[in-house]
């Protein structure tokens, strides 16, 4: 490892997160049992008080504020401002509403607040009214931290992975869908929103849909209701007409959340908007380029094997001449990470995927894998936890991986990547880049 690497590994291993031990591959381990669902003990609150709080961005240097109340008739206003207590700036925002079957939701309110400084913290308050909350907007600048992980449910294990990240200083969450598990059963959308408030209102949470948001009846209710309602991502901002797919940039990243359960065929808007979207990129302005999604396209567990082709084979050729860095999927309930691929060969200039559906929901892990395990997968294993991943400055990521072991973190998989650009894969593909933006 040359001298620069090692001074990096030494600065990020002393400001890192990784509490609790580090394990070496293939400790044996015994693997704790699934854990309950939390109950939530129903506590009378008024009205107008805001609950559910989650922050989101929203465009450059924007940040949507979303909370519910009960009070329909409570201000979608945000007041906010770089002192405690003192807000010396209001946005005013919109609100909505949504009935399923006998259920019918809070005042769902979407506060759009900016221009805000970067890397700064911001105290606000929603509705006029206390409490008061505390975010901190991303960096504009390396390095930046995502906390990554999907599938979370709302389980005593969702709990373990939600304080671990807790204790982790990141700027922003990426989960590859499948949030509360509700299920159809609206009230877990809200026992869901109080669950993860402490973390979501503090730092943006950029979600993508998973299966289980969809929540469609046929004939009856279109899919992704309630999901859309309380998630709403910034899909305007980045030139999509759909919630279930977007992009945004943060400090020299460029992320795309795609959506597994929409159309993804050439013909599709999805595909469409994806190539505009890729056309964008500014490779020395976001040296990084991310993708999210749930379905996994590389997996070698059983749980949900070969689910992901239709989409890889309509998608991997465009996102590998787009050269995409990092893919994060979840759906399984394991981890697993892969060497850079591109259609199932090992290829420098491909992509890493990473599976991540380990949050710690209802349904349990995915133990059972394939054997003998494929040449392209490196680190593979069912146990709840979450990731982080360090974008250090334009060339370098550490990427580590945290199991729950018992309550304790433990930092099980743990790896330096170097971006495509660093490896000078990006002006090679250029050629076939140009050829399917100018198809269709
Ligand atoms: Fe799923």
């Amino acid at each position: 490892m040359e001298l620069k690497s090692i001074f990096l590994v030494s600065i990020l291993l002393s400001i890192h997160c990784a509490i609790g031990k580090e394990v070496a591959l293939g400790e044996d381990y015994v693997r704790p049992q699934p854990r309950k669902t939390l109950s939530f003990p129903w506590k009378p609150k008024h009205s107008s008080e805001p609950q559910q709080v989650h922050i989101s961005l929203a465009g450059e240097k924007h940040m949507r504020i979303t909370w519910i109340t009960d009070d329909g008739s409570s201000p979608s206003i945000v007041e906010y401002g770089t002192s405690s207590g003192e807000y010396t700036s209001s946005s005013q925002g919109e609100n909505t509403s949504y009935g399923y079957l006998l259920y019918n939701s809070g005042t769902i309110h979407h506060v759009v607040i900016g221009p805000l400084e970067d890397d700064t913290v911001y105290y606000y308050r929603c509705g006029g009214q206390d409490p008061q909350f505390q975010l901190k907007t991303p960096p504009s600048q390396f390095p930046v931290t995502f906390a990554v992980a999907g599938d979370l449910g709302q389980t005593e294990w969702t709990k373990t992975t939600l304080d671990h990240i807790g204790l982790c200083k990141y700027d922003m969450h990426l989960i590859p869908g499948d949030l509360s598990y509700a299920d159809y059963m609206q009230h877990l959308w809200d026992s869901f929103g109080a669950l993860v408030q402490p973390l979501a209102s503090a730092r943006p949470w950029m979600v993508t849909e998973g299966n289980h948001e969809k929540e469609s009846i046929l004939f009856f209710k279109s899919p992704f209701q309630a999901y859309s309602a309380r998630w709403r991502m910034p899909y305007e901002e980045s030139g999509s007409t759909s919630n279930l797919y977007y992009s945004f940039e943060v400090a020299g990243v460029h992320v795309i959340m795609l959506g597994s359960y929409t159309d993804y065929d050439e013909g599709s808007d999805q595909y469409a908007w994806l190539k505009e979207d890729l056309a964008k990129v500014d490779r020395e302005r976001t040296p990084w380029l991310l993708v999210l999604l749930h379905v996994p396209w590389y997996n070698s567990n059983y749980a949900h094997q070969g689910e992901g082709d239709g989409m890889k084979a309509s998608l991997e050729p465009l996102l590998y001449a787009a050269g995409v860095d990092i893919l994060f999927a979840g759906h399984v309930h394991a981890y697993e990470r892969s060497e850079p691929i591109y259609k199932n060969v090992l290829d420098s200039c491909g992509t890493v995927h990473v599976t991540i559906g380990d949050g710690g929901n209802r349904e349990g892990l995915a133990h059972r894998y394939h054997d003998p395990k494929p040449q392209w997968s490196v680190f593979r294993e069912a146990s709840f936890g979450h990731g982080e991943l360090k974008i250090v400055n334009g060339t370098h990521a550490f990427w580590s991986w945290h199991r729950n072991d018992d309550d304790e973190p433990v930092k099980s998989d743990q790896v330096w990547i170097n971006s495509l650009v660093s490896k000078g894969c990006i002006g090679s593909k250029k050629h076939e880049f140009r050829k399917i933006l100018a198809m269709h």
